[in-house]
């Protein structure tokens, strides 16, 4: 039987915009029937709009994913609709904690916790019963390259993404007997709403972005969802318990950069 078969509902929260948005898309170009959850109703709206446009189908649940109440609207939504097994775990957010850890408050890494790690715990737990039920499932988290490589200011951020990608490890082995994968992508400079590359570069020299990004620039955000969608398809059928970096190679580089006189590689920023 194909994977995702094609009664079966996609589940995508923070699905309007950003890599949430393109996996909206994606998936739903796949054929499969999506569950949009965003906090953002307009945005949402948007989104779906432009899917059944396209052909697809696609249903709205608005609200904040870190709330409970709004998982269990989900959970409701969706498998009145039909019986999960995709899930793609994608809200996550760095900006409530960005100050440096001395001055940040136990308030902000509450909101870290909520936003980047407990709701993938909450939906995963409400949705993964049904899928052990039908003994199918793909679920696919959103971490970052940051739980795997230090950033100053963000240490908060990084403690619940290595989260992130420590559940998705623990789980797949839990749930492969079930028939059900978990694995998850790591992004880095993704050209979101988030993080928009002219914002990030704001006034550096963008000519400067290849001596950073080996691959020479910010990641369109559907080259993020391209992964996910490989992540939960019938392609990926033996990959389970891994975090994917979607990054242009900044991981693998971790510190080294292309040198301004194009003469090779530096780790001495002062030479960069
Ligand atoms: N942008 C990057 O370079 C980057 C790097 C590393 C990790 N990530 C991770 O990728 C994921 C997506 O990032 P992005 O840049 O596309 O984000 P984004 O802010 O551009 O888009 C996030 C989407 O989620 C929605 N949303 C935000 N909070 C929500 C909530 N509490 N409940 C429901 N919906 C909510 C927003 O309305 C928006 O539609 C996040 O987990 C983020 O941490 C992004």
């Amino acid at each position: 039987m194909t994977f995702p078969s094609p009664e079966a509902i996609t589940v995508v929260t923070g699905g309007a915009a950003g890599i949430g948005g393109a996996t909206s898309r994606r998936l739903a170009r796949r054929g499969d029937r999506i569950v949009l959850n965003d906090i953002d109703a307009e945005a949402a709206e948007h989104t779906a709009g432009e899917i059944r446009a396209a052909g697809g189908r696609c249903e709205v649940v608005v609200g904040d994913v870190t709330n409970p109440a709004v998982v269990a609207t989900i959970r409701a939504v969706a498998e009145e609709a039909g019986p999960v097994e995709v899930l793609v775990n994608n809200v996550g957010d760095f900006r409530p904690a960005k100050r440096d850890f001395v001055h940040s408050s136990p308030a902000q890494w509450q909101r870290m916790h909520e936003l980047n790690l407990l709701h993938v715990l909450h939906l995963t737990h409400a949705l993964l019963p049904g899928m052990i039920e039908r003994g199918r499932g793909a679920i696919v988290n959103v971490s970052t390259v940051e739980a795997f490589r230090g950033i100053p200011g963000h240490s908060v951020y990084s403690a619940y993404n290595a989260g992130v990608s420590a559940f998705t490890k623990s789980l797949a082995v839990e749930v492969a007997r079930h028939g059900i994968r978990v694995n998850a992508i790591a992004p880095d400079l993704a050209d979101s709403e988030q993080t928009p590359a002219a914002l990030m570069i704001g006034d550096r020299d963008p000519g400067r972005v290849p001596t950073w990004v080996p691959i020479g620039r910010f990641g369109h955000v559907d080259e993020y969802a391209a992964v996910v969608e490989f992540l939960s398809s019938e392609a990926a059928s033996y990959v389970t318990g891994h975090t994917i970096p979607v990054d242009g190679g900044t991981l693998a580089a971790s510190g080294w950069y292309a040198r301004v006189d194009g003469k090779g590689w530096t780790n001495f920023p002062r030479e960069a």
